[in-house]
């Protein structure tokens, strides 16, 4: 065997060990995509089979190249604002309902966005919040922001964006949230600073036993991620979110994704909004 070419069974030991540590479920289809990518990664570490690769795997120093491989298997597309409306009805239902509550004039709002990539969808919420306060009043708020792959996350700290590519709803948020580079960092723009504090980034794996942070959401984003999971992951997933979720809390899927087939106690307001009733 070389790279040109991977067995049936060296290609099933990998996406079971993508399984096992992601429950990211590599169907037939994404078959093409992954021996691309690992060829690749096996020509950088000289490594002349996938089979040697699955023995790296598998070794005793096997796991930096587990995050790699991760890394290197996760679809990460995202951009500023995606599913606008999402956004939308978090000023004109969620905050309003938050604000409105006695019980939460001293409560800090808590959000999670759980499959952040590489932070255009935390810094979107948060712009979304601090917006909210600008128009109607003090709003104080916390987010976390998890993903999988280190590298997402890294970015995402970082918080740097070509400036073309920010999408935001008006142009005047730019000068309010960003900063423009100048010289060898002209075209980029970097989140400022005050927005950024209030955030905690974290490479977390979803299904990992207990997560980086504490404590029960008003609100959790977790967009765009269900689609790679099989039933049996989805419903491990959402009865864990569920659990992240305050009652009355509000948890947010991708338009394409839906709870259809899932046990839960939500009630579905549509647009892939749901509501922890109690
Ligand atoms: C397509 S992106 C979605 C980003 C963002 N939520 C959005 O809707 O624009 C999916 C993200 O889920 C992450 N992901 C996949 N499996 C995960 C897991 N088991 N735990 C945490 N994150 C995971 C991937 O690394 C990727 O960054």
């Amino acid at each position: 065997m070389s790279l040109d070419e991977i067995s049936d069974t060296t290609y099933k030991q990998i996406v079971g060990i993508v399984y096992r540590n992601s429950r990211i479920n590599l169907g037939a289809e994404r078959h093409n995509l992954v021996v691309g990518r690992l060829a690749k990664r096996c020509r950088e570490l000289r490594l002349p089979t996938f089979e040697t690769y699955c023995q790296l795997l598998n070794s005793g120093n096997g796991k930096p190249e587990l995050t790699t491989l991760i890394d290197l298997i996760s679809t990460n597309h995202t951009h500023f604002f995606r599913e606008e409306h999402h956004f939308d009805f978090i000023t004109n239902t969620v905050l309003p309902e938050f604000k409105a509550n006695p019980r939460n004039n001293v409560e800090t709002f808590r959000c999670w966005s759980a499959a952040a990539s590489s932070g255009e969808e935390a810094y979107s919420l948060a712009i979304t919040l601090e917006e909210y306060a600008r128009r109607f009043g003090r709003l104080s708020w916390r987010m976390q922001a998890t993903d999988i792959s280190s590298r997402v996350i890294e970015d995402a700290k970082d918080g740097i964006y070509e400036t073309s590519k920010l999408r935001l709803p008006s142009p005047a948020l730019h000068d309010i949230y960003f900063q423009k580079g100048i010289g060898e960092s002209e075209g980029l723009s970097r989140v400022r600073g005050a927005q950024k504090e209030k955030i905690s980034f974290y490479q977390a794996n979803l299904f990992q036993e207990n997560l980086p942070f504490k404590g029960e959401m008003h609100l959790i984003f977790c967009r765009n991620v269900m689609i790679y999971f099989d039933n049996a992951s989805q419903q491990l997933l959402v009865t864990k979110l569920i659990n992240h979720l305050l009652p009355g809390g509000y948890l947010i899927f991708g338009t394409s994704e839906s709870l259809m087939g899932i046990n839960h106690t939500l009630r579905s307001l549509g647009r892939s909004i749901y509501k922890r009733e109690k």
